[in-house]
């Protein structure tokens, strides 16, 4: 059984499933954790996602209250269904309470994304991960340092390094985003930004919001900004703008995203996964944090962490546009085939208990 609900595990899914359903049969669960037609629909028809069998429908709320809906309702589905294995990935509120609700009930736990670590108690991604992997039997690791993170932890069974599906999704992917024909208005292929900010640090601190709204509103370039709902009810209760060339556009779809960060000057962001896309795809990141888990990412300058400080940030732009940094990704997150290693192991996890 496969526990999914926000975003970016959507992504994530789309190259696993696949995987997956050619070894074993697999239950699809959605907790409902993301729910808009545009942060959970578009991403299951555009990526051709198995439709879920079960949904959840437990929506947004407090991370208690949230949390606590999807552990009640997971642990029926999980006592109904009787899977062999369960399967989490990342770190959202979905991804540990997929973890608890079956360690709990004694089913193994394969973690995809373990061994992650930004060392920030304060971000709730943070604790995610940190209790999922300590409840997970599989840790399915991106990285080296992922697995050096776990072994620190005192985590030395059950660990693998298959390197990042996310660098799956990007070769499965890229060829069919830069087809695309571009769908905002007055962006001109490498002559724009791009950026997003969601995370609660930034969010629901108003001087950290709007730190980042004023450095965007700054560059000389114009910048693309979709718009995430938690950062819209924000900015609308705080009354915060955006100004200069920044447009302000809906969520995208995965495939747009793919496009869009692939033809930009740089990606400014708080979010993980785009940190790593923006790498995967040799376009320069500004990380809208003070820290960062994609570690590696930070090597010859191809990410530079700002926090909401807009003059950090005119800085680290000002230092893209001086010098464009280059790397090879290939050699710190795979070859895009590590979905098809995580099934392999998944299904012989999932033999040797019939
Ligand atoms: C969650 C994850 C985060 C991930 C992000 C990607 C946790 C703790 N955080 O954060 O790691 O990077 O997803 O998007 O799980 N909302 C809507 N419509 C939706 C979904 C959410 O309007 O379809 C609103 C909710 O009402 C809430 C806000 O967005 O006010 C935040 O949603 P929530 O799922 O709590 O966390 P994210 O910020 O999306």
């Amino acid at each position: 059984m496969t526990v999914v609900g926000a975003r970016p595990q959507f992504v994530k899914l789309a190259p696993l499933s696949r995987a997956l359903r050619r070894h074993v049969r697999e239950v699809l669960v959605h907790t409902g954790q993301h729910y808009d037609r545009e942060m959970s629909d578009v991403f299951f028809s555009e990526l051709a996602l198995p439709a879920p069998d079960r949904h959840l429908g437990v929506g947004s709320g407090p991370h208690g209250a949230m949390t606590g809906r999807m552990l009640e309702a997971l642990e029926a589905v999980l006592v109904e269904e009787g899977p062999a294995l369960v399967v989490v990935l990342g770190d959202t509120n979905s991804t540990l309470a997929g973890a608890l609700a079956a360690a709990k009930l004694g089913l193994p736990v394969a973690h995809v994304e373990a061994g992650l670590r930004s060392f920030d108690l304060r971000m709730p991604e943070e604790i995610n991960r940190r209790l999922t992997d300590h409840v997970s039997d599989l840790l399915l690791c991106p990285t080296p340092t992922a697995v050096r993170n776990l072994a620190h932890e005192g985590i030395r069974h059950g660990v693998h390094r298959v390197g990042d599906v996310m660098a799956d999704a990007v070769r499965l992917w890229l060829p069919r985003a830069r087809r695309r024909r571009p769908a905002i208005k007055g962006i001109v292929r490498g002559a724009y930004y791009l950026a997003t900010v969601h995370r609660q640090e930034n969010a629901d601190d108003p001087g950290r919001l709007a730190g980042v709204l004023e450095a965007l509103s700054s560059l000389r370039h114009p910048t693309v900004l979709p718009l995430h709902p938690r950062t819209a009810q924000r900015m609308e209760a705080l009354g915060l703008k955006a100004g200069g060339l920044v447009h302000l556009v809906p969520p995208q779809p995965y495939l747009e995203m793919l496009r869009l960060q692939s033809e930009a000057r740089a990606v400014l962001t708080d979010s993980g996964g785009m940190q790593k896309e923006a790498y995967l795809l040799g376009t320069p990141c500004i990380t809208l944090r003070e820290t960062t888990e994609w570690v590696e990412t930070l090597r010859g300058g191809a990410n530079r962490l700002t926090g909401a400080d807009p003059r950090r940030i005119a800085r680290a732009v000002a230092a893209v546009e001086r010098k464009r940094p280059r790397w090879d990704p290939r050699l710190t997150y795979g070859d895009g085939h590590a979905a098809e290693r995580i099934a392999t192991i998944i299904a012989a996890a999932v033999r040797s208990r019939r």
